[in-house]
């Protein structure tokens, strides 16, 4: 078996052992190790401590001088939409010009123009762009990803952007309840279509199910009957909720047992104590936010109520163009007022929760798979601190070296 020593590390910083997911003080605990070693034997880790303390290692290893380098678990990203095609690049220009989002959406732009330049990729197409998406996840310090779906909106393009996502290394979320396609005169004669039609195959392939719970998309019943059916063919559900109006999403989420709900912008006093009292994931997404010039969710009152949140990027071509965790938690610290501490267990191990994953990785300790990334840093709360700037350098995962810059 192949043993990785990654050695003379300036930090090494992992979410504390714990209950999942991680809420209250929990979120905020962080165990940091300096001038520390991890050694990787196959796809796992074997062992984690102070450099002085590593006994002389019998056998073949090779070893990763990391002097100069902070270790974080590699990186999950729980929301994101890589399966693409085209841009919304003009739209960016019609926004900075003052348009709205929303009202761009309703003339039939926004997430249907994704719609007509994805369903004209085709399925090698689609790959390609899927592919392309994850390696620049991967130079973020991404080891872990969530792909949804929702810019086909017909059977093949659904289908081939799952296929996409998982054969790139993606988790994939049939997010079947995006936006209803312009063939459809109304939500429910697409929700008839969509769950005859496509949940059968989507079932097969994706983990999760998730709608856009919103005006102008699908309500709080129709979301219900999506997610109702999703759960009965064995998915996992989440739900795309209080991004612009609270429409039910939190209580729906809490009813039906969703892994989570994300977005949460517009969420108020009520949905966060329903949250806080419930295992149901707070997923914060503020580059979204920025990218709209939209309110930041009430991250600070979530967590100081105990509920348990994670944070991704919602990737995407029309409200959130990035692929960079270490942004995101920059803004989780700056714009949600949250410790670089809970920023980390956001992005580690509470999503990884939010993907089913959190008893295989989110932390580094033994027995889990060896997923490291590496920061050019002196202290490991450089993830957040710096500004949108080149700070991960080397990422591990599965045991194997990924990316070096
Ligand atoms: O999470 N809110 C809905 N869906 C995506 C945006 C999709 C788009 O604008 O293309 C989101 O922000
Ligand atoms: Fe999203």
């Amino acid at each position: 078996m192949t043993r990785l020593l990654v050695r003379d590390l300036a930090q090494l910083a992992t979410p504390a052992a714990g209950g999942v997911p991680r809420r209250g003080a929990e979120l905020g605990a962080v165990e940091v190790l300096e001038d520390a070693y991890v050694l990787c034997a196959g796809d796992r880790i074997e062992a984690v401590g102070r450099m002085r303390d590593l006994a002389p290692l019998e056998g073949d290893v090779e070893e990763l001088d990391a002097r100069g380098l902070c270790a974080v678990p590699g990186l999950v990203d729980c929301h994101l939409h890589p399966a693409f095609g085209g841009d919304r690049v003009e739209e960016f220009s019609l926004r900075a010009a003052g348009a709205g989002y929303e009202e761009l959406h309703a003339a039939g732009g926004g997430i249907l123009s994704t719609v007509s330049a994805t369903r004209a990729l085709g399925a090698d197409g689609l790959r390609a762009r899927v592919e392309r998406h994850a390696g620049w996840l991967l130079a973020h310090g991404t080891t872990t990803w969530e792909g949804k779906s929702g810019y086909g909106l017909d059977r093949e393009t659904e289908l081939a952007s799952l296929r996409a996502v998982r054969d790139a290394g993606g988790s994939p979320t049939w997010l079947g309840a995006h936006s209803v396609p312009p063939e459809f005169d109304d939500a429910d004669a697409y929700l008839d279509f969509a769950l005859a039609e496509v949940l059968p195959e989507a079932a097969r392939l994706a983990d999760a199910a998730d709608v856009f719970l919103e005006r102008g998309a699908f309500d709080a019943v129709q979301a219900r009957r999506y997610l109702e059916a999703c759960r009965d063919a064995g998915l996992a559900l989440r739900l795309h909720g209080d991004q612009f109006t609270e429409a039910g999403a939190i209580p729906l989420a809490v009813e039906l047992g969703a892994r989570s709900v994300d977005h949460l912008e517009a969420t108020g006093d009520d949905g966060v104590r329903m949250l806080a009292r419930s295992d149901v994931v707070g997923v914060l997404l503020p580059a979204s936010a920025l990218f709209l010039d939209r309110p930041m969710p009430p991250a600070r009152a979530l967590a100081d109520a105990g509920a348990p949140l994670a944070l991704a990027t919602d990737f995407n071509p029309g409200s959130s163009f990035t692929t960079s965790l270490p942004l995101i938690c920059s803004l989780a610290c700056t714009q949600l007022h949250l410790s670089p501490e809970e920023a980390l267990t956001a992005v580690t191990v509470n999503a990884a929760q939010v993907l089913g994953l959190a008893a295989d990785r989110g932390r580094i300790a033994p027995g889990l798979r060896a997923d490291l990334t590496l920061l050019d840093a002196p202290n490991w709360r450089y993830l957040a601190y710096q500004l949108a700037g080149d700070v991960v350098s080397v990422v591990v995962r599965g045991g194997s070296l990924v990316a070096r810059r």
